[in-house]
């Protein structure tokens, strides 16, 4: 039987980073919430293990280049829609996740497509909700139950996100990022994604904190307690990628924005719409500054 599981974008509505740890990590407030779109995950019984990644963002991962920007909307446009490739098993979290799913569960071998739409290194989750949609396909395709809390130990070792990209609801994020509180999103809310075109690496967005601890999310319903909180990590981001400004310039001035903001460490950013008309307009004007966008809703 064939298991088709979504792996959606993750928007941090906010993130306020509180602290430095000793084990390299920071201390988060952050709001989790997800989009109703991202990647896929297909996991197909087989007669060996095999990764393939295909989609327009199949050949960023494939033919990885630390400092290569992620493709731009004209590059995209060059490239072969069904672009294959085989996946580079040894730096991809789907098939970190599969080995530890498999040291943890029995396993038989399986083939695993990754369907990749999001821009990588980007701050929306993309090889975090891949690592927690392969778990979530696993699970599904051996009858292990999702409250399984192994699943969970697993999760946090793929990384910080993951564990919140697994529970997959809307969500207060503290400690890493991975203790998760759930609290009711909104569901339905217009929401355009933007990129840039441009990586960034996330642990380098987070060395340059300014170490400043500027206090805690506030109380509230979502939308006030997100509009009334920040993305700590937007200025250092903008430091190492200034193509943001822009992008957060246009979207902050768009007719009907309800909250524009940088997602995680960028530099993908995101704007909520009190209409899809008004997220239509301001595609328009992103896709005129040939920048990636992804129209979708929230979760
Ligand atoms: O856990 P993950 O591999 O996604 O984190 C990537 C990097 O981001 C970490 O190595 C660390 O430098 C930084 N990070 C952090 N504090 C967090 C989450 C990530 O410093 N809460």
């Amino acid at each position: 039987m064939t298991i088709t599981e979504p792996a959606p974008a993750k928007i941090n509505l906010a993130l306020h980073v509180r602290r430095r740890r000793a084990d390299g990590y920071h201390d988060l407030e952050t709001l989790f919430a997800f989009a109703t779109d991202g990647d896929t995950i297909t996991v197909e019984p087989a007669p060996h293990d095999s990764f393939h990644i295909t989609g327009p963002f199949a050949a960023a991962l494939t033919h990885p280049h630390p400092s290569a920007p992620s493709l731009s909307q004209r590059e995209r446009e060059k490239t072969p829609k069904a672009a294959k490739g085989e996946g580079d098993p040894d730096d991809n979290l789907v098939t970190r996740a599969r080995d530890a799913f498999r040291a943890a569960f029995a396993l038989p071998p399986v083939a695993i497509t990754l369907d990749k739409h999001l821009p990588v290194a980007s701050g929306i989750g993309g090889g975090s909700a891949d690592a927690a949609a392969t778990l979530r396909a696993l699970a599904n395709h051996t009858d292990t139950p999702l409250s399984e809390s192994r699943l969970d130990t697993i999760a946090r070792t793929l990384g910080a996100d993951v564990p919140a990209c697994l529970h997959g609801r809307t969500a207060l994020g503290t400690g890493r990022g991975d203790d998760l509180t759930t609290i009711a999103g909104l569901p339905g809310i217009p929401l355009l994604l933007v990129n840039p075109g441009v990586a960034v690496s996330t642990a380098a967005v987070f060395a340059g904190w300014d170490g400043i601890d500027n206090g805690p999310i506030p109380n509230g319903d979502l939308l006030s307690r997100a509009k009334a909180a920040r993305n700590d990590l937007e200025r250092p981001a903008r430091a190492l990628a200034p193509a943001i400004d822009a992008v957060l310039a246009q979207l902050a001035a768009a007719p009907g924005v309800l909250l524009a903001r940088m997602s995680g460490s960028g530099a993908t950013c995101f704007a909520l719409f009190a209409t899809t008309t008004d997220r239509g307009h301001a595609r328009i004007l992103a896709e005129a500054r040939d920048w990636w966008t992804l129209s979708t809703t929230l979760a």
